[in-house]
């Protein structure tokens, strides 16, 4: 496979605040790569540590450790800029300027040529659905405007490397369906795109893997398709009281043996387990009452991590 278009290695920042000097590790050993064509999704709690590793990767915040590489060099090539497109996620805009003017000016800062700028003005405003406020000035858009037009500059110079915290915040469902539009005809030119979300059901459109960050930290990462689908935790299977023999073959492949009254509930990891399980109830003349997986859904994870970062306190771990 060709060179990942990003790659992280062990990508640690430690941020150092207030008087007190107190420590906080708000990335913890990151490691991404990113291939060229696919649309990844990067997600995660409030305060995970997203928008501190598209800073570190886009050369806005300095990593207390780690490499990053984008487009196979060290990210902070100036070479590198050229070829890559950032939509931040506090964008600011010069206000006066116009939907037009604003394009211009981060055209100008590429060095586009002027009938260059001219074409892909007009067709970023067309994609953006802005052709109609191409002259009005950015002072009188709406949220949702400001952040469409915030994805037209990161597209100004036709980068190969798209990087986009939270793209569709502010946006109304018909914002959100546009820029997914966008994100596809991206992919479809063959580029890469990589963006922060919290929105899984945009995820679950149109990535073609994803990375969960909690508190710093990669805890899941895969295609969208495998990390979507409920996984199962465990099998819970209810049979007749077990006692002897069948109690301890039982036993041997089970993760907990819990009695309650009449019944015995035997939980096994997984399908493959439960399928020997319910073979040896069935040769003891063993009564089995439920076969029941317990899945858990990317959602329920993504929910979970949210409160435990909650209840740990959102900035980090303590150094
Ligand atoms: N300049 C800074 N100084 C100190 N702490 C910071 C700084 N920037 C971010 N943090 C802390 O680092 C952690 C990660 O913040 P970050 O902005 O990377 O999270 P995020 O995943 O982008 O969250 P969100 O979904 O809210 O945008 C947070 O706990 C935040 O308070
Ligand atoms: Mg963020």
């Amino acid at each position: 496979m060709s060179e990942p278009v990003i790659r992280t290695e062990r990508l640690r920042k430690v941020y150092v605040t207030g008087l007190l000097r107190k420590r906080y590790v708000a990335l913890d050993g990151l490691d991404l790569e990113v291939h060229r064509g696919e649309v990844f999704g990067f997600i995660g709690h409030n305060g995970a540590g997203k928008t501190t590793a598209i800073k570190i990767l886009m050369g806005l915040n300095f990593a207390t450790s780690g490499r990053a590489f984008l487009l196979g060099r060290p990210h902070d090539d100036p070479e590198v800029k050229a070829r890559v497109g950032f939509l931040p996620e506090r964008p600011y805009f010069y206000e006066y300027l116009t939907a037009a003017e604003f394009l211009d000016f981060y055209g100008r800062l590429f060095k586009l040529p002027a009938p260059l700028r001219r074409r892909r003005i007009d067709e970023l405003l067309r994609a953006v659905d802005l052709e109609g406020a191409r002259d009005t000035q950015l002072r009188r858009f709406s949220k949702g405007m400001l952040q469409r037009v915030g994805v037209a500059q990161a597209l100004i110079n036709d980068p190969d490397l798209v990087v986009l915290d939270e793209p569709m915040s502010g946006l109304d469902p018909m914002g959100r369906s546009l820029i997914r539009d966008v994100i596809a005809g991206l992919k479809a030119a063959g580029k890469t795109v990589f963006f922060s979300t919290h929105i899984l059901s945009d995820v679950e459109a149109i990535c073609d893997r994803v990375a969960m960050l909690a508190r710093g930290r990669l805890i899941e990462s895969g295609r969208v398709e495998d990390l979507l689908a409920p996984r199962t935790r465990y099998v819970e299977v209810q049979a007749d009281r077990l006692e002897g023999a069948a109690l301890e073959r039982a036993g041997a492949l089970a993760t907990a043996v819990e009695h309650r009254a009449a019944r015995t509930l035997v939980r096994v990891a997984d399908g493959s387990a439960a399928q020997a399980l319910l073979r040896l109830l069935l040769e003891a003349g063993v009564t089995v009452h439920e076969v029941a997986p317990r899945r858990e859904t990317l959602e329920e994870l993504f929910v979970a991590e949210a409160r435990a970062a909650a209840a740990g306190g959102r900035t980090g771990r303590a150094a």
